[in-house]
């Protein structure tokens, strides 16, 4: 949420608008759709400047992470639970209870692939949603062949995205084999989508989910089918566009 009287909504739609087209919640604070790894920090570094700086007041806003490994402790330094907290939840000052990560620790998976969803619904569901890619085209843990309607739930973690992922953890092998992510359903529920990619490992996946057909071999093709979808690339990331 702009502090007063600093930039208005995205749309420009008055508080009450964006009340109206969410179903009559109350306009509290925005709601965001937040990932992780590494493509996102520099957004997060300068909202968070912002933040310090008094330009964006973040009193009311919430957030939902994409995904989460499945089986690790949320006090795991890289379960998404913790990875959230340090680059989202504290440098943009959010409240904590306003933050939601699935839980890829409950003991009933689906039900709580449920209670997810319905929490999202009843936020109003989600403003902006901040995306990267994989080098595989997912987007979330949707890996390639997810259903464009699929919702949140459990799904296997693709062999790349384990070595992509690697690097945050002591070895390959500690790298969890499972996830819940929300849905490419989910996502194109937001009402806004802004993926974020550099460099050319990302080269080929941009391609295609630009320029390539609809297909669930690429998942970030989804985006085509979204009315609001901002994606913000480096040269590196564009190279291969025609
Ligand atoms: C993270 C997520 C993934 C990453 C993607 C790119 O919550 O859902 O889709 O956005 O794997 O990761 P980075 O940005 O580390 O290259």
């Amino acid at each position: 949420r702009p502090a007063p009287s600093a930039v208005s909504g995205a749309s420009g739609a008055s508080t009450a608008d964006r009340s109206a087209a969410s179903g009559g919640r109350e306009a509290t604070g925005a709601v965001l759709g937040v990932a992780t790894g590494s493509s996102p920090l520099g957004t997060y570094a300068e909202l968070a400047r912002r933040v310090r700086a008094g330009e964006i007041d973040t009193a009311g806003v919430s957030a939902f992470a994409l995904d989460e490994y499945l089986g690790l402790d949320p006090t795991h330094p890289e379960s998404y639970h913790s990875v959230i907290r340090r680059s989202v939840t504290e440098p943009l000052g959010l409240d904590p209870r306003r933050v939601h990560v699935p839980d890829g620790a409950a003991a009933d998976i689906r039900a709580a692939c449920l209670d997810y969803e319905r929490r999202i619904r009843e936020a109003g569901g989600i403003d902006l949603q901040l995306l990267g890619i994989g080098a595989n085209g997912h987007i979330g843990f949707n890996e390639p062949t997810s259903s464009f309607a699929s919702r949140t739930r459990l799904k296997t973690l693709a062999p790349r995205t384990r070595i992509d992922n690697a690097r945050f953890f002591g070895s390959l092998d500690e790298v969890p084999l499972h996830c819940v992510t929300q849905g490419l359903g989910t996502i194109l529920e937001a009402r806004q989508l802004l993926l974020v990619a550099h460099g050319e490992a990302k080269a080929d996946a941009v391609a295609r989910m630009v320029e390539g057909p609809l297909a669930a071999v690429c998942p970030a093709s989804a985006l085509q089918l979204h009315p609001d979808a901002t994606v913000v690339i480096d040269r590196a990331a564009s190279s291969l566009l025609r």
